[in-house]
Parts: C-alpha cells; sequence; structure tokens
C-alpha cells in the first residue's frame, strides 16, 4: 500500500481534493475556454486525467511560474506517460525546459545573448525582408493556405538563419518539430509513442549530422561558436549540446507558426480591426499581443509542486503535476475586461505578456516571436491589403503545451 502511494506521489498523479472534479483529455479538447470558463469562478483548479491539476486563474498562474514551490518537472511528465528511456525521454532528461536551478542555468546561457531583444532587433529588416519576399512568392497564386505558404516559413526560415542551419532543410526539420511537440500535449495514447520516439530520432539524428559538419569545418556561426564553447569549457556535454539545440527548433518553429496564422484568421475576422491595422501599423504590436492573448498558440506551462500549496483555501498536494493555464488565464474575468472579446485596443495586458511565462524559464525566444508576428503581419497588411478568408475560420485545437492549427485559406 505505501509503496503504491509513494508510486503514485512519483508520478504527479493524486487523488484531487474534495470538491475538486477530475476533467477528461476529451471534454478538455472539446470546448478548452467553455470548460475554464465554466470552472475559474468557481474553483482556482481542477484535476486533469493524465496530467495531476490545472490551475486557472491569471492570479495564481503569474505567481506560480515564479514560486519555488512549483518547479519544473525534470522527468516527471514523460514517466507519467509511460515514456521511461530512448530520445523522447532524453529531451526532458537534458533539456533546459523541465531543468531546475544551477542545471537550467547552464543549459539556457550559452543562448542568452543571441536571442536578447537587443540582438533580436537587429534582426528586424532581415526578417522583415524575409517575410515581403514569402508574400511576393505565393501573391500570384490568389488563393492559398497561409499556414503552409507563409505563418510555418517565417520561424522555420530565421530560426535556421540564426541557428546556421541550411535552408534547404527547413520542410525536415519543421516536420519533425511539429511531430515531436505533440508529446507535450495530452492528445497521444502509448500506441503513438512508438512514431513519436522514431520523430524524435530524427530530429536529434539531423542536429547530430549538422554538428559533426561544423565540427569538421568551423563557420562564423552560432552553431560553430556553441560547438566551441561548449567543448572548451566543458559546461555541457555532448548530449546537452544535442537536446538544447533539438528544443531550440521546437520552440521556435511550432509555435510560432500558429501565432501567426491565428493573428491573421482573428484580424480578417474582425475586418474593422483588420482595416485599422492597414492604416495604422502602429498597431501592429497590440494586434499580435491580443491575437496571443485571445487564442494562445502555447495553452499551458508544466510544474510539479514540492510542497503542498493552498490556493483560495484549496490545497493542491505535494508531488502533484501542476498544467498552469495560459490559455485559461488569459481570457480570465478577474484580470480582462470582457475576456472573450477580441478587442486590439484593449489597455488591460500586462506589459511583460503572461503567454510568454514567468521566473527562470521565461521562453528566451519572446523578442524572436514578437519580431516575427509583428513583421509578418506588417507585410502582409502592406502587400496584400485586401487579404479575406476564403473559407471558414481555422480550427485551433488543445488545451495544453504547443496548440495545432488547421489550414487557414485566404484570398488576396
Ligand atoms: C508565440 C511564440 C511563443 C510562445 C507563445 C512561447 C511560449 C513559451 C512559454 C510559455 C515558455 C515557458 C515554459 C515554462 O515555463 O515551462 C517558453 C519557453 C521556451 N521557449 Fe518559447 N514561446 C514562443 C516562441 C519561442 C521561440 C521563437 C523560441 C526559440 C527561439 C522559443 C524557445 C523556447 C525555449 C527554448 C524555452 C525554454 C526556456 C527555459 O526553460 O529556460 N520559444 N516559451
Amino acid at each position: 500500500m505505501a509503496e503504491t502511494a509513494e508510486q503514485t506521489q512519483q508520478d504527479g498523479l493524486l487523488e484531487p481534493p474534495e470538491a475538486v472534479p477530475t476533467l477528461t483529455v476529451a471534454e478538455l479538447e472539446a470546448d478548452p475556454h467553455g470548460v475554464f470558463r465554466a470552472w475559474r469562478s468557481r474553483l482556482p483548479f481542477v484535476g486533469h486525467e493524465i496530467a495531476g491539476f490545472v490551475v486557472l486563474r491569471a492570479r495564481d498562474v503569474d505567481l506560480l511560474m515564479r514560486d519555488p514551490r512549483a518547479q519544473a518537472t525534470e522527468t516527471l511528465h514523460p514517466r507519467t506517460r509511460g515514456i521511461l528511456e530512448g530520445t523522447l525521454f532524453d529531451i526532458f532528461a537534458h533539456g533546459m525546459l523541465t531543468a531546475n536551478g544551477p542545471v537550467h542555468r547552464r543549459r539556457r546561457s550559452p543562448f542568452t545573448r543571441t536571442f536578447a531583444a537587443r540582438m533580436i532587433e537587429g534582426l528586424r529588416p532581415g526578417i522583415r525582408a524575409a517575410a515581403e519576399g514569402l508574400v511576393r512568392d505565393w501573391l500570384p497564386d490568389g488563393e492559398v493556405d497561409l499556414v503552409a505558404r507563409y505563418a510555418a516559413l517565417i520561424p522555420a526560415r530565421i530560426i535556421a538563419g540564426i541557428l546556421g542551419l541550411p535552408q534547404d532543410d527547413v520542410p525536415r526539420f519543421t516536420r519533425l518539430a511539429y511531430e515531436v511537440s505533440r508529446v507535450l500535449s495530452f492528445t497521444f495514447g502509448p500506441e503513438d509513442i512508438p512514431d513519436l520516439e522514431a520523430a524524435a530520432v530524427a530530429l536529434q539524428d539531423y542536429v547530430l549530422g549538422i554538428l559533426e559538419v561544423r565540427r569538421a569545418a568551423p563557420t562564423d556561426d552560432f552553431l560553430s561558436r556553441f560547438l566551441a564553447e561548449a567543448e572548451a569549457t566543458g559546461e555541457l556535454n555532448p548530449q546537452e549540446v544535442v537536446i538544447q539545440l533539438v528544443q531550440m527548433i521546437i520552440g521556435g518553429t511550432d509555435t510560432t507558426r500558429v501565432a501567426g496564422a491565428m493573428q491573421v484568421a482573428l484580424l480578417l475576422q474582425h475586418p474593422e480591426q483588420w482595416a485599422a491595422v492597414r492604416g495604422d501599423p502602429g498597431l501592429i504590436p497590440a494586434a499580435v499581443a491580443e491575437s496571443l492573448r485571445y487564442e494562445p498558440s502555447v495553452g499551458s506551462a508544466a510544474r510539479v509542486a514540492r510542497e503542498d500549496i493552498v490556493l483560495d483555501g484549496h490545497v493542491v498536494p505535494a508531488g502533484s503535476l501542476l498544467m498552469l493555464s495560459t490559455l485559461s488565464a488569459l481570457r480570465d474575468e478577474a484580470a480582462y475586461a470582457r475576456p472573450d472579446a477580441f478587442d486590439i485596443r484593449r489597455a488591460d495586458l500586462p506589459r511583460l505578456h503572461p503567454i510568454f511565462g514567468g521566473g527562470a524559464h521565461r521562453c528566451i525566444g519572446e523578442a524572436l516571436a514578437r519580431v516575427e508576428l509583428e513583421e509578418g503581419l506588417g507585410a502582409l497588411t502592406r502587400l496584400a491589403p485586401r487579404l479575406r478568408l476564403a473559407g471558414a475560420m481555422p480550427v485551433i485545437r488543445g488545451h495544453a503545451g504547443i496548440r495545432r492549427i488547421d489550414a487557414l485559406r485566404v484570398a488576396a
């Protein structure tokens, strides 16, 4: 009995506290905004059939992102899904996203300078030119899927440029990143794990191959410097070198693809707001920020409770896996006026956008994502001002981790 309780505790799945319901993945996937809206006013968190507890309120999500009692999950997440070894497991065991304390700092620090806001601002003219080039590529076709032809290509090409990955490899590594990132969702079953593992191995092998090329013939790019420094200082072991790059590729592509497509869809769904942005480019940053609030591309961040945590009188037991729901927090009526209205002129978004998390793990790619999203939208408003939806609004799926989006049919 004692052993069973200990095992349950290790896996982050504890009995829900009294009066806290356990929600199924099926109901959360069917209508995440509706389900969270229904519970948020009544309870600070709900149980999740796989992932422990989902924290719902903006204030709690913000505090727990930075609270030492809620720590990064190390390998708890894959273990709850029965993944105990292999490359998928290694992504959690050796990556910055799931690490704590000095280990986390060691893995993150080689990237901080390159991704600092000041450095990324310097890339803005190049990102603008790349976005404009892509619009000019598809414009003659008239009607296209903007996800495939635009939103997916901007982040992938730019992260390839920064890291020093060959542009010809973009389709290959974006496909693999898209498959592997599903491991952060809860919509896969045991039968899907072999495919996810195969994609993780292929992505890892891809990075290993690139590193081999750079080791043999260093150039003046980020990858060569990163490799040389890691080997000279011994700060990162070879496996950590590979896994950090895998995480940068995953983080740098999927998240921004979904956000880039969704912001266009939302603006086209609200033609008066599209017209306002077209007429006043000064509104672009606000349009990007409101789109990230209204339909965030990342639904949650994972933590583990290191001790009992009391939220409004309800106790999250020590050892629980926690999903800090950015999706719910960004529609919290206690934080935002008319939270279910899409309004690029709202004045209640905090200066530091909550979609990028908080504390030690706050998104390292935030500045890059913002510049890509702003320039992506700017190029469209300038070069395709008569853009319109050519079908239904794209469906955005997922209540946790990186969310997924279908095609976005538009006509210029
Ligand atoms: C709209 C786009 C993006 C969103 C919404 C987003 C969201 C987030 C969030 C919420 C976290 C914190 C997770 C946590 O606390 O557990 C995070 C971390 C991270 N993001 Fe992003 N991200 C975006 C774009 C990017 C880009 C472009 C990159 C790559 C350049 C990137 C790379 C990462 C990495 C490596 C981490 C882990 C940081 C750490 O653990 O220290 N992200 N992101």
